[in-house]
């Protein structure tokens, strides 16, 4: 069992998120892989899924599109959206909301949202999505 993080990042931002997100995963005794959008090859059997991408034009980056039209039906599948934006931050919104037209079940109310380079409140925010998204994989 173990939680998938997906992350497409320019600037190191939203993978910086993506680790943190991992970390909480991983403090609760739950194995975590973190893995760029244009390495995704399916889910294999994870127990919980977040995807991340920064904010290009008010749109998710290319890959991360690829990665949502490729996923299929998430039946369920505890997940949670994230990503580094610098001023309007569309992109988590809107993965938060195909997430949940695939059939996931958003364990976070809102996406986590860091503007520019995550604060620490922003990682510790990151890192209670992965304790949450863990705790769905006992
Ligand atoms: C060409 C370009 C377009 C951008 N468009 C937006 C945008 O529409 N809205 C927004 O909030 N941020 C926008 N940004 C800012 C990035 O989302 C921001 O720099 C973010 O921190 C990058 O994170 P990353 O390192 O994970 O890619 C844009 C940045 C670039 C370079």
């Amino acid at each position: 069992m173990n939680v998938l993080v997906i992350f497409e990042s320019s600037r190191g931002r939203t993978k910086a998120m993506a680790e943190a997100i991992c970390e909480g995963v991983k403090s609760e005794g739950v194995e975590c892989e973190v893995i760029e959008a244009k390495k995704f090859s399916g889910l294999n059997n994870a127990c919980a899924l977040a995807v991340g991408s920064s904010t290009r034009m008010k749109r998710t980056l290319p890959q991360t599109r690829q990665v949502l039209a490729e996923m299929g039906k998430l039946n369920g599948l505890p997940a949670g959206a994230f990503g580094s934006y610098g001023w309007s931050g569309e992109a988590p919104d809107i993965i938060s909301n195909e997430l949940s037209g695939l059939g996931a079940t958003l364990v976070n109310g809102q996406p986590v949202k860091a503007k520019d380079r995550p604060n620490p409140a922003a990682l510790e925010s990151c890192r209670e999505l992965g304790r949450a998204l863990a705790s769905k994989c006992s």
